[in-house]
């Protein structure tokens, strides 16, 4: 069984609270927040007071996935807002051992995201020090876009070089995650499926997370 973790971009903005409440009481373990500066995305979404309200509206972690160049710079106003998981990418890194280093100092699990062009390679040598890899299955700045197929390949390559490096590093799948899909993202070695679209636009967003969950 897969952690669930509903994306919060898809929600309605206006009813976050509702939507905080139905995931509190759903099956889903996680919260995932999606941060976009506009630079490393071509996309701006919600920042630190948003992430600070929902934190308080909560009871589930917190995965907070930023789309920002220098991720560095944030690294403790977001431990500040209340990330418990902070994800930063690969690309927006040029010294992501330190990033992680950083995160994991602060007393956040540290995850990096790798966009669908980046090869695996880049990530070789932090694989035993991240908590989590997040593989993008579309290419990050938007909700509601079509899973890229490739990228059942790279998570089996990637679950590979885990158990190759004796790590117990989480695989988390984020983008275009469906009901049709989601068993085959397991199969291929997914631990933590995102979901954005899936749950907020079911008409049972609870139903939708525990089909998830039930794979
Ligand atoms: C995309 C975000 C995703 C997004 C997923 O840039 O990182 O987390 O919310 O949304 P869906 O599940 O609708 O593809
Ligand atoms: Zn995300």
């Amino acid at each position: 069984m897969a952690i669930i973790a509903p994306s919060l971009l898809s929600a309605n903005f206006l009813k976050l609270q509702d939507a905080c409440e139905m995931i509190n009481t759903s099956d889903a373990e996680w919260l995932h927040l999606d941060v976009m500066d506009g630079r490393f995305v071509p996309n701006i979404s919600f920042g630190l007071p948003i992430i600070s309200a929902v934190r308080k509206a909560t009871t589930k972690i917190c995965d907070v996935h930023l789309m920002i160049e220098e991720p560095e710079k944030f690294t403790q106003a977001f431990k500040d807002a209340g990330a418990d998981i902070l994800t930063v990418h690969v690309e927006a890194c040029n010294h992501l051992h330190r990033n992680i280093q950083q995160i994991k100092s602060l007393g956040m699990k540290a995850g990096v995201a790798i966009n669908p062009h980046t090869p695996l390679e880049s990530i070789q040598e932090i694989i035993v020090d991240a908590d989590l890899i997040c593989v993008m299955s579309v290419n990050p700045g938007f909700g509601g876009q079509q899973f890229i197929k490739s990228t059942l390949t790279k998570i089996e390559r990637l679950k590979q070089m885990i158990l190759a490096a004796n790590a117990s590093t989480l695989i988390e799948v984020d983008g275009g995650v469906t009901l049709d899909n989601a068993k085959a993202i397991i199969n291929a070695g997914a631990d933590v499926l995102v979901a954005g679209n899936t749950v907020f636009n079911a008409a049972v967003p609870s139903d939708a997370i525990k089909m998830l969950k039930n794979l």
